[in-house]
């Protein structure tokens, strides 16, 4: 079976990128993880990524400064030489461009920490808790031009309890989101299979 060559960015732990790795696994999963990239040489999901045998690189954002269309640029170019058909976000902390949403367009999804359209942009549980809110959870959709705002293609909720904090309600939400990232992207990858 051909299998989606799929590129997981990163800027930090990278669980649910540990989790991808873990789906593709199996050889059934329509998706490979084929390279990790981070924009910051310190992501310590780099180590975690390389220890599972993927090809993990950081590509800095800091040396372009400002100009965050120009690091996207040595992205992309990456991503194309590895022969990427798919890009994971996961705890990517850069807000893109419209140069790189365009050239991976319906190519490229992103998994947030909570109910979009509830609460795009971050400390989602923190707002969760503080608006009363009866559950929190989290979103899979695909990444437009907007932060935080495209098509939804999955969400997972997950109650919330008396006494909650948000450090209690994202490691609840978290287990969730390792459940609901792979089987989205594995959709997504069939999608493009098809
Ligand atoms: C996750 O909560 C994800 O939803 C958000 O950033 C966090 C990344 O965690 N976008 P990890 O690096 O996957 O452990």
């Amino acid at each position: 079976m051909s299998r989606v060559r799929t590129a997981v960015l990163i800027s930090g732990r990278g669980s649910n990128m540990e989790a991808l790795i873990a789906a593709a696994a199996d050889p059934a999963c329509p998706f490979e993880v084929a390279l990790v990239l981070a924009n910051r040489e310190d992501a310590p999901g780099l180590e975690t990524a390389a220890r599972a045998g993927i090809a993990a690189e950081a590509i800095a954002h800091h040396p372009f400064g400002k100009d965050r269309e120009a690091h996207e640029r040595v992205l992309d170019t990456r991503l194309r030489s590895a022969g990427v058909e798919l890009v994971a976000l996961a705890g990517y902390m850069r807000v893109l461009t419209p140069f790189l949403v365009r050239a991976w367009a319906g190519r490229m999804v992103n998994i947030h920490p909570s109910l979009l359209p509830l609460y795009p942009g971050l400390h989602t549980h923190e707002r969760a808790i503080a608006a009363g809110d009866s559950h929190g959870g989290c979103t899979v959709h695909l990444v437009t031009e907007g932060v935080d705002e495209g098509p939804i293609l999955g969400q997972a909720r997950v109650p919330i309890l008396p006494g909650d904090t948000a450090d209690s309600l994202a490691a609840r939400v978290l287990v969730e989101e390792h459940r609901l990232y792979p089987a989205c992207l594995a959709d997504r990858a069939r999608s493009l299979l098809a």
